[in-house]
């Protein structure tokens, strides 16, 4: 049986996740979507690329979205530390707050957005906020 996979919504392969992170952007014009997505032990979890504290990107510098020791997501604009589980912030100025999830499934190795997510739609919600 042939496994069908949406080649526009795959964000990486499931082998250049290792055990860090990645940030991708989906869809053009002013308002694209920004994610990233994380390895959490033996699962992958994706989030909006967009802090819950002021609103910035977390990779202030590109790509960089975990603490040195890789445990924790890491916010570099001031500092918020968030689970890479639940998105859940532990410390710093959005403690108690947390990312925005995007509902992932990984299929042939690959790393894709769920059918569920509305590109468009959450890009231009989060663009107005
Ligand atoms: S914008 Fe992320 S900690 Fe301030």
């Amino acid at each position: 049986m042939a496994i069908e996979v949406d080649l526009e919504r795959v964000v990486c392969r499931l082998s250049e996740l290792g055990s860090g992170a990645r940030g991708f952007t989906f869809g053009g014009g002013d308002w694209p979507l920004r994610g990233f997505v994380v390895r959490s032990g033996d699962t992958v979890r994706g989030y909006l690329n967009r802090c819950p504290h002021a609103g910035h990107p977390l990779d202030l510098l590109p790509q960089r979205f975990l603490t040195a020791d890789g445990s924790l997501i890491l916010c570099s604009s001031h500092g918020a530390l968030f689970e890479k589980a639940t998105g859940y912030c532990v410390a710093g100025p959005c403690m108690g707050r947390a990312l925005t999830p995007l509902a992932l499934q990984v299929k042939c190795g690959l790393v894709l957005l769920d059918d569920s997510v509305d590109v468009e739609a959450l890009a231009r919600a989060v663009s107005f906020e």
